[in-house]
């Protein structure tokens, strides 16, 4: 960590054994030009007009069947005028049982016109807004262990986990597998008639799909060898990205670690420190060897361990690690992945948990080149518009996200989900919930 970093990041050490424990291991870039930040990049046959990404974050606000509401028009309008040139939305559910919960969206034969103008009026907000179009990227998932589809778990593992299992719970047979490649071609289709620009075959946070990469004691064709773990990622990548016009950009979200130790965890080091890419690096292999372009790299598990897939600071929950390590952490994994990768664009992730500081580190992360996009999760919720704010040097410390934990919350108990501290509407639908509570 250079003296700079820790200068410019002490607001978050503060407290924390990080500097004694990693000390000059980690290292987070710092930078006050913006230059780098403004540059456009290709992805396929479209340009992204600078180097700015919203992270797909669940709303929980569709109706019952998966249609947007006004209030998910609401929000993504927000988000369009934002000046972010790549959004990625939200993670959209294969089908109604594998929706993480009631309130998932879905898209259908029957609700495709109402993703079709939804995505219309992102467009057109950005175009106002920003004076350009933004890149819009549809999230496709099967949500496995954590499908809610009603509210309650209903789950549907990759395998039964002695960790976190006390009894088996209903494990997803071979051909239940195999059955679901065909509903992420159908939704894929459908995402590019809605005018979506791209389609993200979600491999993370121990939905399903991503599950399925530590099935190392599983039996038959989706358990064992590296080929078997990860078949039914190259079966769903290969199948949607041939279905596909070619137009349409190719994009996946992986998890490279997950972070949990122990037998169970993908991408685990001998050493349990940091993460071993190589499997990770593999995956990457198949998924551009079957055309992929886009990738959206993250670690972790929002249910097990958020402090590695979403640093944050003591809050309402207290974190288990450093906010700062884990940044670097994810940072650095992404990296890494980009330097083995130079022919796909790579978004990063995490960013939030620097608070006021996120400008200089975004400017410094394009700057030194350690990913092609910059993404932002919670803070686009706390602050939609801070691309634009950043790019035209108005950034206003005051509006960031604090990553107190609030919009997770709500997310966790089923409530539509957005930032309780900075948005009167999620506010009054968090004291709800506490008053409930007591
Ligand atoms: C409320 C909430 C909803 C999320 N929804 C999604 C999602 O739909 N798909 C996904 O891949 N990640 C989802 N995430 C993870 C974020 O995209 C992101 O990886 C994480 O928040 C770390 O980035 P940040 O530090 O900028 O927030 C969600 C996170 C939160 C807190």
């Amino acid at each position: 960590m250079t003296n700079k970093t820790y200068e410019l990041y002490g607001s978050v050490l503060k407290g924390t054994k990080f500097a004694e424990e990693h000390g000059n291991e980690a290292y987070i870039p710092y930078s006050d030009d913006c230059t780098a930040l403004k540059q456009p990049i290709k992805i396929g046959k479209y340009t992204a007009a600078n180097r700015i990404e919203y992270q797909p974050m669940e709303g929980q606000d569709s109706d019952l069947e998966g249609t947007p509401t006004e209030q998910t028009f609401k929000r993504y309008t927000e988000l369009a005028k934002g000046g972010a040139a790549l959004l990625w939305f939200e993670a959209v559910s294969v089908c109604q049982d594998g929706k993480s919960n009631p309130y998932q969206l879905c898209i259908t034969d029957e609700n495709v016109s109402e993703f079709k103008r939804l995505v219309k009026t992102m467009k057109d907000a950005c175009k106002e807004a920003n004076g350009f179009e933004p890149i819009i990227i549809i999230q496709l998932n099967h949500s496995g262990r954590y499908s809610k589809p009603n509210g309650i778990p209903e789950p549907i593992t990759a395998y039964f986990n002695p960790d976190i299992d006390d009894n088996p719970k209903k494990i997803a047979t071979d051909e239940f597998i195999k059955s679901l490649t065909p509903l992420f071609v159908k939704s894929a289709l459908l995402a590019a008639e809605a005018g979506f620009d791209g389609v993200d075959i979600k491999a993370c946070h121990s939905y399903l799909m991503s599950e399925l990469f530590s099935a190392f004691d599983r039996k038959g064709i989706y358990g064992g060898s590296f080929e078997n773990r990860t078949r039914f990622f190259s079966d769903v990548t290969k199948a949607v990205f041939d279905a596909l016009p070619e137009n349409i950009i190719r994009a996946a979200r992986v998890n490279v670690y997950d972070g949990f130790g122990g037998k169970y965890s993908y991408g685990e080091s001998k050493d349990g420190k940091m993460f071993d890419l190589t499997e990770a690096n593999e995956l990457v292999d198949i998924f551009e060897k079957h055309g992929g372009q886009l990738l959206n790299v993250t670690m972790g598990s929002p249910y097990r361990n958020p402090d590695v897939s979403r640093p944050y600071r003591p809050g309402l929950d207290k974190p288990k690690s450093d906010a700062l390590y884990g940044l670097y952490r994810l940072w650095r994994g992404a990296e890494e992945i980009k330097k083995a990768h130079p022919g796909l664009v790579i978004v990063n992730t995490g960013i939030s948990c620097l608070g006021e500081n996120v400008s200089f580190a975004a400017m410094g992360a394009a700057k030194e080149g350690i990913t092609d996009f910059v993404g932002f999760g919670r803070m686009s919720l706390a602050y939609p518009c801070i691309a634009k704010d950043i790019l035209n040097g108005n950034f206003d410390p005051k509006k960031v996200c604090v990553a107190c934990g609030g919009c997770s919350t709500l997310k966790k108990n089923v409530l539509r989900s957005g930032c309780i501290v900075r948005n009167p509407y999620y506010k009054e639908i968090f004291k709800d919930f506490r008053k409930k509570e007591k």
